[in-house]
């Protein structure tokens, strides 16, 4: 089994970017954490990814007087270490077509809501401004447009009265940890890809339940 190299770019606490380093874990996944990278300095989760031995790298946007300055110097870095597929987990940059275009198909990203509703911030506050009863999180393929690229995985919670934007993101975050690593795998192992404007899927569905809230 050839593993696929693997970059997380972040830009905080990188809760998403420990799930994932703890799957990589695994003999038999088909992909190894190579680097991570940050594009802000003495973040937390920098600090978490060297304690675990992986390789670790800040890029400072700041420095940078245009946006293409700080995307060709991490295109370089991505490319010295040889990566394959990137992560984006918590990761602050809007990245530019140029960008996009160069990674299309290897590049990943976890959004907290159920696309396509709610792209951008404050998703939980959102949801609960909206009142929707069901919530959750994406994994999609990047594209130039902000949280819109193609579906990889969904994981859906209830959402409950009383919730506050804290425990709905919890209950979400819970279940970020569990599909963003799924879907990696998937990525790896070429379950599924990007074809044109879609995911396509190796495996089957059991499509025989449903997800119910209240339940
Ligand atoms: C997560 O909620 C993720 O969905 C969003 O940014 C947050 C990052 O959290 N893209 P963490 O740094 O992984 O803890």
């Amino acid at each position: 089994m050839t593993r696929r190299r693997i970059a997380i770019l972040i830009s905080g606490r990188g809760s998403n970017m420990t799930s994932l380093i703890e799957a990589a874990r695994a003999p038999d996944f088909p992909g190894e954490i190579a680097l991570v990278l940050s594009n802000r300095p003495g973040v937390a989760g920098l600090a978490r990814a060297q304690e675990a031995g992986i390789a670790t790298l800040a890029i400072d946007h700041k420095v940078f007087s245009r946006r293409e300055g700080f995307e060709e110097e991490l295109d370089h870095a991505l490319r010295d270490h040889a990566i394959d597929i990137i992560c984006l987990a918590g990761f602050m940059r809007v990245l530019t077509p140029w960008f996009v275009e160069r990674w299309t198909g290897r590049m990943i990203n976890i959004h907290p809501s159920l696309l396509p509703l709610f792209r951008g911030v404050h998703t939980h506050q959102r949801a609960l401004a909206e009142g929707v009863l069901v919530h959750g999180c994406t994994v999609h393929f990047v594209v130039p447009e902000l949280d819109a690229g193609p579906i990889i995985a969904q994981a859906a919670v209830p959402v409950v009265p009383g919730d506050t934007e804290e425990t709905l993101a919890a209950r979400v975050l819970a279940q970020e940890h569990i599909i963003y690593p799924q879907a990696l795998r998937m990525i790896c192992d070429g379950h599924a890809r990007l074809e044109g404007d879609r995911t396509v899927f190796a495996k089957g569905w059991n499509a025989g339940g449903a997800l119910r809230s209240p339940a």
